[in-house]
């Protein structure tokens, strides 16, 4: 069956960038000029997602009023004759079916995956982070349906990381026993571990923000105990249905950015900015002066 259902948890605290998410939700800080959460939605619709499942927390409404309607604001662009902005606020709205779900506690990432189970149902869906922008031509979830399709079993996206960056990632182990497919990048993993040590790093690929689940991680959410943070771990749910279903790694390609992060964040501005039609010629020019001037 079709993966059609994307499961964005949008329900942490966003405590890496503080005080900025303090009255504002991460994911609508702004990257160049839309929410970071909105690239996100549209790398799921490109990637053929028919349904979003929000899972939020107190203090995130604004992000479901920014995918609906605004019915005032847009009578005030049409009497204005700003037909433009009035498509682009359009389009936001018309953009996705979402239904919402509660995380009442932040008891972690797996938690919150575990709390979409109703709304998702027996089928096979994918999890989305927004903190997690990727560029690419190809939508990189395209890439992991692609693995999920050829494999039937789950989907984690990998990436190279530094051995000592280990810390701030799930980090997976590839099976030495099964060939890698689709020239090295789709690769049979044997196991998972979240945030380890650089010296107990299984491989130098970490596990980035997009997943392919099949519905039996729910089952093994529910016997998941609090791991690495105190947090319900996605990761070691994950591992544990490894020892029942196949799970491949996905290599995908484009360039990642943790906008989750004020690093992060201030990068994929640029990055998109040097690439923008109106924005990278003013940027560039302004950026040489700066740097001739140091
Ligand atoms: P993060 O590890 O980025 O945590 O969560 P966070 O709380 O959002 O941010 P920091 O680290 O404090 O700055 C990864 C993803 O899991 C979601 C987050 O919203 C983010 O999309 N999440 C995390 C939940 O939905 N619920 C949780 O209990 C924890």
């Amino acid at each position: 069956m079709r993966v059609r259902t994307a499961v964005f948890p949008v329900a942490g605290w966003g405590t890496r960038f503080l005080p900025a998410t303090k009255a504002v939700p991460k994911e609508l800080l702004p990257v160049l000029d839309r929410p970071a959460i909105q690239y996100a939605m549209e790398e799921a619709i490109a990637a053929g997602i028919e349904r979003i499942v929000l899972v939020t927390s107190d203090g995130k409404r604004a992000i479901e009023d920014h995918f609906d309607a605004a019915p005032d604001l847009e009578a005030f662009l049409e009497a204005r004759g700003d037909i433009e902005r009035l498509r682009v606020v359009r389009a936001v709205s018309d953009m996705v079916n979402l239904v919402t779900v509660r995380q009442k506690e932040q008891l972690g990432l797996g938690h919150a995956v575990l709390m979409a189970r109703d709304a998702v149902g027996h089928e096979s869906f994918a999890v989305v982070l927004p903190d997690d922008l990727i560029v690419s031509e190809r939508p990189a979830l395209s890439e992991l349906i692609d693995a999920h399709e050829e494999t039937h079993g789950s989907v984690v996206a990998v990436m190279e990381i530094p051995r000592e960056d280990s810390i701030r990632y799930g980090v997976v182990e590839i099976d030495p026993d099964l060939p890698a497919t689709d020239g090295g990048r789709t690769i049979p993993l044997r196991g998972l571990i979240e945030k380890p040590a650089p010296a107990d790093a299984p491989s130098n690929l970490g596990i980035v923000g997009r997943y392919v689940l099949t519905p039996k991680i729910f089952e093994k959410l529910e016997r998941t105990a609090h791991g690495v943070g105190n947090e319900i771990q996605l990761t070691d749910a994950i591992q544990a249905l490894a020892a029942e279903q196949p799970i491949v790694g996905r290599r995908f390609s484009g360039r990642r950015f943790d906008v989750g992060s004020p690093e992060g964040w201030l990068a994929a501005n640029i990055d998109l900015a040097l690439d923008h039609p109106h924005y990278g010629g003013p940027l560039r020019t302004w950026l040489n002066a700066r740097l001739t001037e140091r």
